[in-house]
């Protein structure tokens, strides 16, 4: 049957507003069976205001209830309803007047659930069918006029006007046709006796009875009743009900007796004996129930199912010996028992969830349904404690899985939600889900050194490019996000970039020297090393490495005094009256190592007399041993080794002349030690010598006096009679190491001047690295070396560090 979908197609949109925030609401269309595949249904997205561009974003999607047919479908490009399955109302709802579908469109983000309603129109495509081609009718030839003889109804699978609306009977001499309308709503006719019948006449006679339905084109089925004329009169079987009604339990067992049904024939003998049988029924029904035909007895022989059928509807007939007949309805009601569980459809997940969520967030939509219906599908839904989730619920038998606390993969990666859903039926029935959830990562961990902070300890003189020390980070995100990556941060060393004394390799962690380093230049530094992870945006932390370098003897002892200009020859005067433990000059020396590298000791290598003078360990102190002897030569010459306490040690060794007089006339020429007795120049050397050992005198009493008041105020100086020489002379380099105060006095022996000694006016050199030899040239010369330059040595020969 052509239709023209534009005027079948009524659509009937209505919203009803819930107090869920989710829209909800119920759009119906209406629309004839048997449409092709593809045919449009109607617009949902117009018809529901939502955007079409909108919907495959959203997942739209139309759910069907368990595992029913889905029948039609929704086209997101344009939000067309279409239908996916012919659809033929007979086999979807049978004899039901109004056939329904519900379905339902869900769309997520938010979650929102619209039930779509179609009512499937009849289409005329059945026609009127009689249960039999032929009917066989006995008449008595005295039955009177008016006598009514039943025919069975035909039946029009299609309804309304589509089914079955009048019969027809075709012209004849004897009957006329009644149409009656049971209670039940069906028509049927009645052979009405218009002329009596003589067997004599005719003894049998054909009628053609013809049914037809109210649709357009018509459609019709006809039947032929076969009637005998018999010699005697009979009654039809009476059932003791028009409808027979029954209810049944779901899963009962089989062979139960349903209903009983019964007639009775007002007739004796064979004619009164009523035999039973099914007359019109659905395949469904004949293939569940039996009917005894002598006991009436209908008997369930399949295993009934509520979700499938819950009603089955079926007609008896009764038929008596002669073959007259009539019939009665029979309704089985099936009752729900709870005999399933519900199921939970998971709807849509966001797997996996970033672990920056907020508390709240939907992660999923779970559906959950029960077959069985009442008390018996309503379902409760809950999710395991301890776990960050929730179940929400939201519309109908949905709900949300939404996060109730702050995700941290780094504690928690992966996560195992069970959902159980139990109905309300007695016993209740449920069932379980598993939902596997992962955590997402995000960068949400710097990386974290293991230490505070790292120092190293690098030995001076080292190999560029040894390593130093290696610092770790750990960051617990997962791959680039915990990718740790290390690098210097800028910085200066004295004005030098870090980069030069240091690297770092990015991977390891691991430092590497990039330069040799000199504790005299610096005894330590400090780096920042920035750990740095791969994600974007990056996250840093950066830790403070110290390096400290340690010393090592690598600067031999440098003699200040006896000035080592090996040319000037220094001379000092010894007074000839002085006792034995005066002092009598010192030997400054200083040493740029530190600590025990820069103990000095002090020795006495060589001397002329060896008995005459001893040399402080520490001090350099020279002092007479015993008192001066007239006997004593006046000219002394001591050859003195200053070594460090270093391992190995380093040394250097100087001479210091000595010269026995009270007369600085009777000193000897300074270069060659040729004494040249000249009396024009005795007066004069008579009056410098006075002046000079007057002056020594008053200095030496002013010295002492310092001394005491010094020694009062600064009693960190060791040495008696000792003066320091003040910081300012000391080498630029000195000054720099911190902590000097403590440290110094204790390990340095370096900075003493001898108050015997006459030279006041030290010439200290402002540069004391570029006047001392190199150590290696005093590192050859042994002790043994010395003794055997000082046999030969004459004044003339300049051998290591020689000083007058
Ligand atoms: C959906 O609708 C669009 C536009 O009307 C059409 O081009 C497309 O073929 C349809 N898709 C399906 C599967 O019917
Ligand atoms: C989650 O369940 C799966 C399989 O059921 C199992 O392999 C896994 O170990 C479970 N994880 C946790 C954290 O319980
Ligand atoms: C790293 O974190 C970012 C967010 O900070 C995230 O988008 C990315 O997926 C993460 N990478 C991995 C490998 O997990
Ligand atoms: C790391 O160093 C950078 C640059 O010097 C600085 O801005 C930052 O505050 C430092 N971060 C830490 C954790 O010390």
């Amino acid at each position: 049957m052509p239709f023209s979908c534009g005027k079948v197609l009524v659509c009937s949109v209505s919203f009803f507003l819930l107090t869920l925030p989710p829209a909800y609401g119920d759009v119906s269309y209406s629309f004839p069976e048997e449409m092709k595949r593809g045919s449009v249904i109607g617009n949902l997205a117009k018809d529901l205001g939502l955007e079409a561009s909108r919907l495959s974003a959203r997942k739209a999607r139309i759910d069907t209830e368990g595992n029913r047919k889905r029948y039609c479908d929704i086209n997101l490009t344009s939000g067309d309803l279409i239908v996916t399955e012919i659809i033929d109302r007979e086999e979807l709802c049978g004899e039901k007047l109004s056939c329904l579908l519900s379905f339902e469109f869900v769309l997520e983000n938010p979650l929102e659930l619209h039930r779509i309603l179609l009512q499937i129109q009849d289409v005329n495509d059945n026609s009127p069918i009689f249960p039999k081609d032929t009917i066989k009718l006995d008449i008595g030839e005295s039955a009177d006029k008016g006598a009514r003889y039943r025919v069975n109804a035909a039946h029009d699978a299609d309804i309304g006007q589509n089914a079955v609306q009048s019969y027809v009977l075709q012209r004849n001499n004897h009957f006329v046709l009644s149409v009656q309308t049971t209670s039940a709503g069906s028509k049927y006719g009645e052979l009405v006796l218009d002329k009596e019948l003589d067997r004599e006449k005719q003894q049998e006679l054909q009628l053609l009875i013809t049914a037809v339905d109210g649709g357009t084109p018509q459609r019709s089925g006809t039947v032929v009743i076969h009637v005998t004329v018999l010699d005697a009169n009979d009654n039809a079987p009476v059932f003791s009900q028009d409808v027979y009604k029954a209810s049944l339990p779901e899963n009962s067992p089989l062979y139960t007796v349903v209903v009983t049904v019964s007639a009775t024939d007002a007739d004796e003998g064979v004619n009164g004996e009523v035999m039973y049988e099914f007359s019109r029924m659905s395949d469904k029904a004949r293939k569940m129930f039996t009917l005894d035909q002598k006991t009436g007895d209908i008997t369930l022989i399949g295993e009934l199912d509520y979700e499938e059928e819950s009603k089955y509807e079926m007609f008896v007939e009764g038929k008596d010996g002669y073959g007259l007949s009539s019939d009665t309805k029979v309704i089985i009601d099936i009752t729900d028992i709870n005999d399933n569980a519900p199921v939970i459809y998971l709807k849509s997940l966001s797997n996996p969830i970033p672990e920056n969520a907020s508390p709240g967030t939907e992660v999923g939509i779970i559906n959950v349904q029960d077959r069985d219906s009442e008390n018996n599908r309503q379902v409760r839904c809950s999710i395991q404690q301890n776990v960050p989730f929730k179940l929400v619920p939201s519309i109908k038998n949905y709900y949300s899985l939404v996060t109730t606390g702050e995700l941290d993969r780094e504690l928690v990666s992966d996560y195992n939600i069970t959902i159980t859903a139990t109905d309300e039926g007695s016993p209740p029935l449920s069932s379980t889900k598993s939902v596997q959830l992962s955590v997402a990562d995000v960068n949400d961990n710097p990386p974290v050194f293991e230490e505070q902070s790292y120092s190293a300890h690098v030995t001076e003189n080292n190999q560029p490019g040894s390593s130093v020390c290696s610092v770790t980070a750990r960051d617990p995100d997962w791959r680039q996000n915990g990718t740790v990556i290390y690098s210097l941060l800028p910085g200066e060393v004295n004005g030098v970039p870090v980069s030069s004394f240091l690297s770092v390799n990015g991977d390891t962690g691991v430092i590497h020297a990039g330069r040799s380093f000199d504790y005299e230049q610096f005894m330590r530094f400090k780096v920042h090393v920035m750990a740095r992870d791969n994600g974007s945006p990056p996250l840093s932390s950066n830790v403070t490495v110290s390096v400290f370098v340690t010393d090592v003897n690598d600067n031999s002892p440098q003699i200040l005094y006896p000035a080592p200009e090996g040319n000037s020859f220094m001379t000092e005067l010894v007074p000839k009256a002085a006792h034995g433990g005066s002092l009598v000059s010192k030997v400054i020396a200083v040493d740029a190592d530190s600590g025990q590298n820069a103990w000095l000791s002090y020795h006495i290598v060589k001397s002329t007399d060896p008995g005459l003078f001893t040399i402080g360990l520490h001090s350099g102190e020279i002092r007479a041993q015993r008192d001066i002897s007239e006997s004593d030569s006046m000219k002394q010459n001591l050859i003195v080794s200053v070594k460090d306490n270093g391992q190995p040690s380093l040394s250097a060794t100087c001479s210091m002349y000595l010269v026995i007089s009270d007369n600085l006339a009777e000193v000897p020429e300074l270069k060659d030690i040729s004494y040249d007795e000249s009396n024009s120049k005795l007066t004069s050397y008579l009056i410098i010598a006075l002046v000079s050992v007057s002056t020594f005198f008053l200095t030496f009493i002013i010295v002492i006096l310092a001394v005491r008041f010094c020694r009062r105020r600064k009693p960190r100086l060791l040495f008696d009679g000792a003066v320091a020489i003040p910081s300012a002379y000391l080498p630029p380099n000195y000054a720099e190491v911190d902590g000097a105060g403590t440290l110094r006095s204790t390990y340095n022996y370096d900075a003493y001047l001898t108050t015997g000694s006459r030279t006041s006016d030290f010439k200290f050199v402002t540069s004391y690295n570029d006047n001392t030899l190199p150590a290696d040239q005093t590192l050859r010369k042994t002790p043994k070396d010395f003794a055997e330059e000082l046999d030969d040595f004459d004044g003339s020969s300049q051998v290591g560090l020689n000083c007058k």
